[in-house]
């Protein structure tokens, strides 16, 4: 019966009708997850690899492959291990047992839901397990809802989105971490007994140390290309846990929010919906993983994944606040002259009482500085169109100083604690301001929508955040409630974002937090792209870009060609191969075009022209790493590849430099290895003198089984190499 019913449901004929049968299978073209859900009794996690038919179902059983694991264990009874949610009910019992209440299995538009609804036997809560296959990708998300349809509230202290059993092996985990200027670095590491906790606690902005993503590889030393390999990310941009709890022969994931200081009182008839966790499972290892996420988030999780992205000049490495009309309008006649797109004015444009020209004052006050800019917004326009550039704007809405007009009128609009001293961070003045009020909400909608009222020319906003959660504690939330702060400003924020795309779906938006520190699936649904780094020494790019395309795709990832010396690191890096570096994501300019010389300008406008050519490959087209910069060969090597196989684009960089060294020749992938490639150089120093590669056609069979050899080519320290391969008749 129970296959039979997976059979009809294959054919699309129980949609939408409650289901009570026992085995229930999501799919998506290349993975399955399987729940046995029988009523009354504990829903089971049976299998999540390598898609099935409903008539294999069977099999799963049959090879052992099945887990028999409670898909979501609560605390209370039989305490031992670890817990997917905790409960205290009104009369201080701190016990769940939850069985089968129904399961639904239906379409939607965008994909399929299976919903495991589980309920207490005794007590008036429910448990909502949820899971939906996003059409035309191969991730799976995961997510619960918690109900109370009591007369009275309970308290959550544990509420993951999902509790993942995972074969035991050979495993080994691979996650990224950082700190300021170098974020998203990657960590990789055998699995041993014990627990392995990755969190953040920063209240803001979750990324700039760990990174809440993480791949677990079932068998053996993750390779690029080959190999089993499990992908997760939870999408939420407050607090999270990822807890990996190996124990002998068990292996589970714990993934949610952060409940640390987060006890949640849920009243009468409230629902608490915990972040969706999203999950591929590759048995092309690591490259597998990163592409089913780079489409997914294209199709689904960025906005506009499918609008090509301008080349832009940022202002801030080149005037940081030194901002005035003249400075602007020279930049971008050098940018546009250069065949650049898009003028992005950085930090320091705005304050009258308390002008910013620091990073002490003015947030809040966003309001022109008539002293730098007495020609207003109107003016930095004017000059976009005359040097037929669009323009774009920074701000920073979350935040105000002490030394602000804002502050000064809105006192209790910022986090803090009664009675104790204000905590302050940059420029020892930087507040947060309490996004759990209404009032507060609107005003930062009203930040952006004011400016896209009165100037509906600007084409870009750059969202930046530059201060953690600092003092916990919110004059709108009342005081039984203070422990819902975490929770409660991360969704206060994505309410104010959700209206903003509402009015606005076009405007672009990059998410920014002081570098990094921002770059999750919990905010990337409203915006088009994010900062990588505040870093942008194109060494260090290279270790840190790799991180990125772990999860997030091209498209997705600014990188900015930057001044020699670096501004971070001091580094002198030849101007080619920071070009070629920053090509390989959303290319863009953060310098002062006035400190370059005339062969830079003239080299950087060749670069930028080619890099138009080849921009639907990098911002569409698929991921495939070469070499890793981690695995110290010297040299670091990725390519990206269009659906058709007909374009690709191929970089390698030489990272270390020593006499005689070896370097190794590097194969590339995801060609057609029946079509032949016209090789070109795309960005020769001496136009004249394109490298030996150019003009060469060779065999995608060549070319990935036996590679390039890069000896010749990549001599001198820093030299690098960017490539076009065009298919040939
Ligand atoms: C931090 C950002 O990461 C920088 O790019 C720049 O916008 C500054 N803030 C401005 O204060």
């Amino acid at each position: 019966m129970n296959r039979k019913m997976g059979l009809m449901m294959a054919m699309g004929l129980l949609i939408s009708a409650p289901l009570l049968s026992k085995d229930y299978l999501i799919s998506t073209p290349r993975t399955s997850l399987l729940i046995t859900a029988n009523k009354g009794e504990k829903s089971k996690m049976q299998y999540y690899g390598v898609s099935i038919t409903p008539v294999q179902i069977q099999n799963i059983y049959d090879a052992g492959l099945a887990f028999e694991a409670d898909s979501y264990p609560a605390f209370g009874l039989q305490t031992v291990g670890e817990k997917a949610v905790a409960i205290t009910h009104a009369d201080g019992n701190m016990s769940l047992d939850l069985g089968v209440d129904n399961v639904k299995q239906y379409g939607i538009d965008d994909g399929e839901i299976l919903e495991v609804l589980l309920k207490d036997k005794i007590y008036p809560v429910w448990v909502k397990q949820c899971y939906k296959a996003y059409k035309g990708t191969d991730i799976i998300t995961t997510w619960v809802e918690i109900g109370n349809a009591g007369k009275k509230p309970v308290t959550l202290f544990q509420f993951a989105s999902a509790y993942l059993p995972m074969f035991r092996g050979d495993n080994w985990l691979t996650h990224f971490h950082g700190a300021w200027g170098a974020e998203h670095t990657m960590d990789e590491e055998k699995l041993t007994n014990g627990q392995k906790v990755i969190a953040n606690k920063d209240g803001l902005a979750n990324t700039e140390t760990d990174n809440p993503s993480f791949m677990l590889s079932l068998d053996g030393k993750p390779q690029e290309e080959t190999g089993k390999v499990f992908g997760g990310v939870l999408a939420w941009s407050g607090n999270y846990k990822l807890k990996l709890d190996v124990r002998n022969t068990a292996l589970n994931i714990i993934v949610g929010m952060n409940e640390e200081s987060s006890q949640y009182i849920l009243e009468p008839k409230e629902t608490f919906v915990t972040p969706e966790f999203a999950m591929t499972y590759s048995t092309n290892g690591k490259g597998g993983v990163s592409r089913a996420f780079h489409h997914w988030a294209r199709q689904y999780k960025m906005n506009q994944g499918e609008r090509l992205h301008d080349i832009l000049l940022n202002s801030w490495e080149g005037v940081y606040f030194k901002v005035n009309q003249k400075g602007m309008d020279e930049m971008m006649e050098a940018f546009s002259a250069m065949g650049g797109e898009l003028f992005v004015m950085d930090d320091g444009w705005f304050g009258n009482k308390y002008p910013r020209n620091g990073g002490n004052s003015s947030l809040g006050d966003w309001e022109v500085c008539k002293e730098k800019l007495p020609e207003g917004i109107e003016g930095l326009l004017a000059s976009a169109r005359k040097h037929h550039i669009k323009f774009g704007i920074w701000i920073e809405p979350e935040m105000s100083n002490t030394k602000s007009e804002l502050f000064e009128k809105h006192p209790d609009w910022i986090l803090k604690i009664d009675n104790r001293p204000l905590s302050t961070g940059r420029g020892k003045t930087q507040v947060v301001l309490d996004l759990t009020n209404p009032k507060v909400q609107d005003f930062v909608f009203g930040v952006v929508d004011n400016l896209m009222t009165n100037y509906p020319e600007i084409s870009y906003m750059k969202w930046d955040d530059n201060c953690s959660l600092l003092d916990y504690g919110s004059s709108y939330l009342p005081k039984n409630k203070q422990s819902h702060l975490y929770i409660e400003y991360n969704r206060g924020l994505q309410k104010v974002l959700q209206r903003i795309r509402a009015k606005y779906p076009e405007l672009v938006m990059q998410l920014c937090a002081g570098g990094g520190a921002r770059v999750n699936y919990g905010l990337l649904p409203y915006f088009d792209e994010f900062w990588t780094s505040d870093d942008t020494d194109a060494l260090q790019r290279i270790y840190m870009q790799w991180g990125v395309s772990g999860f997030f795709p091209a498209i997705a990832m600014a990188s900015h060609v930057s001044a020699d010396k670096n501004h971070q690191t001091g580094r002198r890096i030849p101007l080619k191969f920071r070009f070629d570096v920053a090509m390989s994501g959303r290319l863009g300019m953060e310098i002062q075009p006035k400190d370059m010389n005339d062969v830079d300008k003239a080299f950087a406008k060749r670069a930028i022209a080619a890099y138009k050519d080849i921009r639907p490959v990098v911002q569409f087209g698929d991921l495939y790493r070469l070499v890793s910069p981690y695995d110290n060969k010297g040299v670091s090597s990725l390519m990206y590849v269009t659906s058709e196989k007909n374009k690709a684009v191929f970089y390698a960089y030489k990272i270390s430099h020593f006499i005689n060294m070896v370097i190794p020749k590097v194969c590339m992938n995801g060609l057609d290895p029946s079509k032949n490639y016209r090789l070109v150089d795309l960005t020769p120093v001496d136009s004249s003198k394109p490298c030996d590669l150019n003009g060469k056609i060779i065999s995608g069979k060549i070319l990935m089984e036996e590679g390039i050899a890069l000896k010749s080519l990549l001599k001198s320290e820093y030299s690098s190499l960017a490539l076009q391969l065009q298919a040939v008749d």
